[in-house]
């Protein structure tokens, strides 16, 4: 074995953690087209894909070192939806989740020395501060414009403007 069991058991639940995030952020991309916020929608959509980038990166080390990915069932909660404030709030509580989950990775990688693995939880260690950070602003920005239509249209703007693919070259 080339990666010591519990550690091996750790990386491969957060592989499957990952894809959850990933379909938690898609459910809330259609609640939030369903809502008619579109661009809010496009960025959740956009989140989701990076979620699977997220999953793949350590799927990857785990092949690199030679083990086997064991993917998990995954079960989606009903998730309520009654405005964009939600969406995002659901949004943070399920990135505090996968950030406490890193930390229990880098907790067991600790413990069992494994020094190998230290530059990927490293990573994912700072990219949980960048997305609890990113979200916990979306939604400080919202509780700002309450109910103000005019106030949502214009965060659902600009958040649909970070996320689109850029425009190709015209032909
Ligand atoms: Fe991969 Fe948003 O945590």
């Amino acid at each position: 074995m080339n990666i010591n069991e519990k550690l091996l058991d750790t990386l491969n639940k957060q592989v499957t953690a990952e894809h959850e995030a990933a379909l938690i952020y898609q459910q809330l991309s259609y609640e939030l087209s369903a809502l008619s916020f579109d661009g809010m929608s496009t960025w959740m959509s956009a989140q989701a894909d990076e979620e699977r980038v997220h999953a793949e990166k350590i799927a990857d080390h785990i092949l690199a070192r030679g083990e086997h990915v064991k993917l998990a069932s995954i079960e989606i909660p009903d998730l309520q939806v009654g405005s964009a404030l939600d969406a995002f709030t659901i949004a943070l509580e399920h990135e505090q989740k996968v950030s406490d989950m890193i930390r229990n990775l880098a907790r067991v990688a600790e413990e069992v020395q494994d020094f190998d693995s230290r530059t990927l939880i490293n990573w994912f260690l700072n990219e949980q501060i960048e997305e609890e950070d990113t979200v916990g602003g979306i939604i400080d920005q919202l509780k700002m414009v309450g109910e103000d239509g005019a106030g949502l249209l214009r965060i659902d703007a600009r958040l649909g403007a970070e996320r689109e693919p850029a425009a190709g070259p015209a032909q």
